[in-house]
């Protein structure tokens, strides 16, 4: 078994790195591909020829056809929402289910984690800026271990005892926040419904991976969300609620560490972010609006606009220590094509003075830490047709050399555009 076949695609900034590229590109090259993390909070977009794609819940492997694609156990999965997924593809003529594999052990998410989310986030005014798709609800049942895991549609009145009795647990919730409490029936009978469809799909996931492991398959481990919003890692509690870094895939897929070989960290050229929370590098300027438009910085699950900034490289320091990151995949450089300048982060002050790290330690080291800027020069021509950093303007080349030196990573591939060919690849996964 080597464990250079087994590679961990984690984004190292808040999400919407382009991981769903990434991911799509290098499947390639790939034999199996596993979700580990989060559920239909995350929206990975892909382009095939003039048509765009974005996956939820199904991994980003699985537009090409008879490539075994997991959704594992670190998932909260909203099964009426992965047979709508189904369904769209199903409309462009890929029958996905063929080729899916989902974990018996993965949680159900139900209707009354998504009104509980929604209620929440009315009520604090989106402090969170949650995607209201009831994902911290959802891991919530899990860790307090009255969670309903997808074997359970196996069995559906135990299924219907066990949501009457979370149901209860959640009313009292619901009824302060000024909800309507659902029937059981309401919540059961889509789930069942939709629970047809899934039934043949359901497996002991980790069994499988293992197998394909051994047998020298090459495997991709799509990360959803991002190193920073990750619930133990990231900038909390303005955080999602899973396991969102490259160790997630060892608890979400049931995969040992000496399994995996690879570690790719995704990040923008420049930074975004969308929801509440700490920000340090963010432009409010008319800068950030120009990031913004230029880089289609809207989400591709809520519609909301994409908070925008430059790059943080104490950020991704941070991501390459807490991800082992053996790789860095650098994406959207031709939005920067329209700066006449480029900031980029390179320390922090704070009150006990500069600092190379993000100070993530808590919110208030967070808010008094003032960035350190170098500019660069930027360059006036599209590189879009660039397929290798030679062709590239030398201001560019200068960018992301101090990127990678920066970090102290090398550079896996750099992204000049939204399709498959719009990609300078300087390392091919699995060649090794
Ligand atoms: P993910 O959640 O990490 O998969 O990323 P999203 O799909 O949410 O957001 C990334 C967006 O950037 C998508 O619309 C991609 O099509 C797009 N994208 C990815 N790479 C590039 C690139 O190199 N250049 C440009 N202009 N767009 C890109
Ligand atoms: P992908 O996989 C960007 C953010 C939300 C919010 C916080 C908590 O596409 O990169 P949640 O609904 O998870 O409870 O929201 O996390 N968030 C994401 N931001 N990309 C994502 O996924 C995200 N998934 C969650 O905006 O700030
Ligand atoms: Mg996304």
């Amino acid at each position: 078994m080597n464990p250079k076949n087994a590679i961990v695609i984690v984004g190292a900034q808040w999400g919407d790195e382009g991981k769903g590229k990434v991911v799509d590109l290098f499947t390639e090259r790939a034999e199996l591909v596993v979700r580990y993390a989060g559920g239909a909070n995350a929206g990975h977009t892909l382009y095939v020829g003039n048509d765009k794609v974005v996956m939820r819940l199904l991994p980003s492997g699985i537009l090409r056809e008879g490539i075994p694609c997991v959704l594992g156990q670190g998932m909260v999965i909203d099964p009426s929402a992965l047979v709508g997924e189904l369904g769209e593809l199903a409309a462009r003529g890929r029958h996905a289910a063929r080729d899916l594999i989902v974990s018996d052990r993965a949680h159900l998410l139900f209707s009354y984690h998504q009104l509980v989310d929604g209620l929440r986030e009315k009520a604090t005014g989106g402090a969170i800026g949650t995607t209201k798709r009831g994902i911290g609800p959802a891991y919530e049942d899990k860790i307090a271990r009255r969670g309903v895991r997808l074997g359970l549609l196996r069995h559906p009145s135990r299924l219907r005892e066990e949501v009457a009795s979370a149901l209860a647990a959640w009313a009292p919730t619901i009824v302060a926040l000024g909800g309507e409490v659902p029937t059981v029936d309401a919540v059961v009978e889509p789930v069942l419904r939709a629970g047809e469809t899934l039934l043949p799909l359901l497996r002991e996931t980790s069994l499988f991976v293992d197998d394909a492991l051994r047998a020298d398959k090459r495997a991709l481990f799509e990360g959803a969300q991002g190193t920073l919003l990750d619930v133990d890692h990231g900038t909390y509690p303005f955080v999602t609620s899973s396991s969102s870094i490259a160790g997630g895939a060892c608890t979400g897929a049931g995969v040992g560490p000496a399994r995996i070989g690879e570690v790719i960290g995704i990040t923008k050229a420049y930074t975004t972010r969308v929801g509440g929370g700490p920000f340090p590098t963010e432009l409010l300027s008319d800068v950030g609006e120009r990031l913004r438009q230029a880089g289609g910085e809207f989400g591709a699950v809520t519609g909301r606009p994409r908070r925008t900034g430059w790059l943080d490289l104490p950020g991704l320091r941070y991501a390459a220590r807490v991800n082992g990151l053996t790789g860095l995949a650098l994406t959207k450089l031709d939005v920067l094509s329209t700066m006449a300048s480029i900031d980029v982060c390179v320390a922090y002050d704070t009150p006990e003075g500069r600092t190379p790290h993000l100070p993530v330690d808590s919110l208030a080291d967070v808010e008094a830490a003032r960035p350190v800027f170098r500019t660069f020069d930027g360059w006036s021509t599209p590189i879009e047709g660039a397929r290798s950093l030679a062709e590239l303007p030398a201001a560019a080349r200068r960018y992301i050399d101090f990127i990678e030196e920066s970090v102290g990573v090398p550079l896996s591939l750099v992204s000049v555009g939204p399709r498959r060919d719009e990609t300078i690849v300087l390392r091919s996964p699995f060649t090794h």
